[in-house]
């Protein structure tokens, strides 16, 4: 056996703003797999993580729960690790970046990078938000974009137009916490010099601690110039007051990372019989030889590729061995959609779904690459039924019973040496795709030796050579080697399937491991096996989409939430309404409405003036369509109407009720027409 390594490993932090959903669910089943095989070989390997509480997007939420921002971490937290726990997710420790080791770390790490002349302070100008009394970032301003006119866009790009601006060349700013029109305000900053790591970084890149995609791209950023790296966030913010200063806290990337030291020193306070302090400078060390791995999403590879080894170097502190970027998780082709349902909260598919299909799906579809992961919902159902059930434990439930019948002792005898060699030489092979992390290929490997158990098993036949006389001995020798082969296969899975593997265990009566190679098991009793898995059915999944749509509905739309907004961009633009009843909705006269007439409102930039014949009656409306319809082309259209409406007086009459449309806005308004052969006057429900 190799020597044993000590490896320390973390998953990206998630935030205490938002719950977990598939989509970081990607990275955790990624990490866990990886952890579980180095244990299950034998190394020493510690998984922690913690969640990443600091910030104004969680000051935000936890203010708009009427929360106080520990009420709302220590909330999220347990949520979080039920989630995690349920998905099987093993961590050593799961820990906050609101801790006290890691306002020390903070701290300590800080005042290295200042003693070292790693940081510089000057003023800098930015967006504030009167009211609110409150800086802003970029993502908390919105206005109209200074190129297309389009309305409605964040503070540095246009979705529209992808123009990239700074918020004080908005038209019309205004701060989405409060609605005010923001104000330029200077204040002070610090700011992390990581020009000065250009030389160290240009070689740290390149020298075999990310894959080569990643390195690629960060040279291109290296070669176009790194910039200082601003740190520090004024009051109010929910995090650590910058030492020595009043009024300033680090931004929650500087403590992020090193939230992953302080989990690891919580991990290390809580362990039996060790010295505290030697082991965490054992693995922190900068000539540490312990290994230190983290796994990140594509989209934060700059804080861990640049900023972190940096700061982490100018901190006499050792860097990570490798750092594993994935991609992004698509559901069915595209973007996760909270309108089509497929924005999956892990809890959601939590009440539908055994989590073990996910971890072996994403297990069958994941590489070494920073290529996105797509889940095609049914693909998924087949795959697991086809590979789960259908081959790996099929293996156990065709020849299981056939060894109870001869009394539950496995024979000694190999009955096909042949066959049992390819299991045993494929040990090293699956071993070394999951330390390169090429899972799919792995699954591919253990899905072609459970294919060749199952066709010796449908060629040898045990159930009708049992009905012959005189069989019984083969009939066992070939059960035996089906079980073996199921052993051998369910050891391989375990990283992937521990419940799958845990419950085999009880069949097989023996412990599952792998830190030698797979061996022939023979003459020894095993238990009686009872299913271990049920076929997925398509209906759990449509249940699961239906309730992740039906979540759209009740959630109030938050357009602070920052990793809502990270997740899934199209959600700000869907209107959020809160559920209603029948009654309420009953409430709604609607009603199908002739357009007899439409006009020009003198002196209205938006409006037109349509009168509406429901029949008999006639109702004078005034309606914000004038950007996308020319008034001839409306006259003798139906459309439909809110009859009830209470009257409203605006500046130019009197209006008896409302039009109902869809869309953006601008020229993208459409009003609602009903098929041919309504009357006017009907009622529309
Ligand atoms: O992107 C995110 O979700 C961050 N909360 C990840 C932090 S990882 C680490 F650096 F703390
Ligand atoms: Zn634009």
């Amino acid at each position: 056996m190799t020597e044993r390594r000590k490896i320390l490993v973390t998953s990206a932090l998630p935030y205490a703003n938002g719950s977990i959903h598939l989509g970081h669910l990607v990275e955790y089943i990624q990490t866990d797999i990886w952890v579980r095989f180095q244990k299950m070989r034998g190394h020493d390997c510690t998984y922690v993580c913690a969640d990443d509480a600091h910030g104004t997007a969680i000051m935000l939420k936890a203010e708009q729960l009427g929360l106080t921002p520990d009420e709302q971490i220590a909330k999220v937290k347990a949520e979080h690790e039920k989630d995690f726990a349920e998905f099987l997710v093993n961590f050593d420790n799961f820990h906050s970046t609101h801790s006290e080791e890691n306002r020390e770390l903070s701290g300590l790490i800080y005042g290295r990078l200042k003693d070292n002349g790693h940081i510089a302070s000057r003023k800098i100008t930015q967006a504030y938000d009167p009211e609110k009394e409150l800086f802003l970032a970029d993502r908390y301003i919105k206005g109209t974009c200074p190129k297309c006119k389009a309305e409605d866009q964040y503070g540095d790009n246009c979705e529209v137009c992808s123009a990239t601006y700074s918020p004080t060349e908005l038209i019309n700013p205004k701060s989405v916490i409060s609605g005010a029109t923001p104000i330029e305000k200077d204040s002070e900053h610090f700011f992390f010099k990581l020009p000065e790591f250009e030389a160290f970084l240009k070689d740290w890149t390149r020298a075999g601690h990310l894959q080569d995609e990643v390195a690629n791209k960060l040279a291109e950023w290296l070669d176009s110039g790194l910039q200082e790296w601003d740190i520090s966030r004024d009051a109010p913010y929910f995090g650590f007051e910058i030492p020595g200063e009043t009024g300033k806290y680090f931004y929650v990337w500087l403590d992020a990372p090193i939230g992953y030291m302080a989990s690891f020193k919580n991990y290390l306070s809580q362990q039996d019989g060790i010295d505290v302090e030697a082991t965490f400078d054992e693995y922190w060390n900068k000539d540490s030889d312990t290994e230190l791995y983290h796994f990140i999403g594509k989209d934060i590879v700059n804080f861990h590729a640049l900023f972190w080894p940096a700061m982490l170097s100018s901190a006499q502190f050792r860097t990570p061995t490798k750092v594993c970027v994935h991609g992004f998780l698509t559901v069915n082709g595209k973007k996760m959609s909270k309108s089509r349902g497929t924005f999956i909260n892990a809890r959601s598919y939590l009440d539908h779904l055994n989590p073990e299909y996910l971890r072996y799906y994403f297990a069958a579809k994941l590489s070494s690459s920073v290529d996105d992961l797509d889940l095609n919902l049914e693909d998924f159902v087949q795959r697991v039924n086809s590979d789960l059930v259908g081959k790996v434990v099929n293996i156990a439930s065709r020849t299981a019973k056939f060894i109870q019948k001869a009394g539950g002792t496995l024979s000694s005898t190999i009955a096909d040496a042949e066959l049992w060699q390819k299991f045993v030489d494929a040990d090293s092979v699956i071993a070394d795709l999951y330390e390169r992390r090429e899972f799919a290929k792995a699954m591919r490997e253990i899905m072609a030796l459970a294919d060749a158990a199952n066709e010796y098993i449908a060629a040898q036949a045990p159930w009708s050579l049992a009905k012959q006389e005189g069989t019984e001995q083969q009939v066992l020798d070939i059960c035996t080697l089906g079980v073996n082969m199921f052993r051998a296969l369910l050891t391989y899975l375990t990283p992937v399937l521990p419940k799958l593997s845990q419950d085999a265990e009880a069949f097989l009566d023996e412990t599952l491991s792998w830190e030698a190679p797979i061996s022939f098991r023979g003459g020894e009793n095993i238990n009686k096996f009872k299913p271990l898995l049920t076929r997925i059915e398509m209906a759990k999944v449509d249940a699961m989409v239906e309730d992740s749509k039906q979540e759209l509905a009740a959630q109030q739309s938050n357009s602070t939430d920052e990793a809502a907004a990270d997740a899934d961009s199209e959600l700000s633009k869907e209107p959020l309404t809160e559920e209603i009843n029948f009654d309420d909705f009953a409430k709604v006269d609607l009603r199908v409405a002739l357009i007899a007439k439409a006009e020009h409102v003198e002196g209205a930039n938006k409006l037109l003036r349509l009168t509406l014949d429901l029949g008999g009656e006639t109702r004078n409306v005034f309606s914000g369509i004038k950007s996308a319809y020319q008034p001839e082309d409306l006259e003798g259209k139906l459309t439909v109407m809110v009859a009830n409406l209470a009257p409203r007086k605006m500046k130019f009459g009197v209006s008896e009720g409302m039009v109902l449309a869809a869309g953006p806005g601008k020229k993208e308004i459409y009003l609602l027409e009903p098929h041919s052969g309504a009357k006017p006057g009907q009622r529309v429900m």
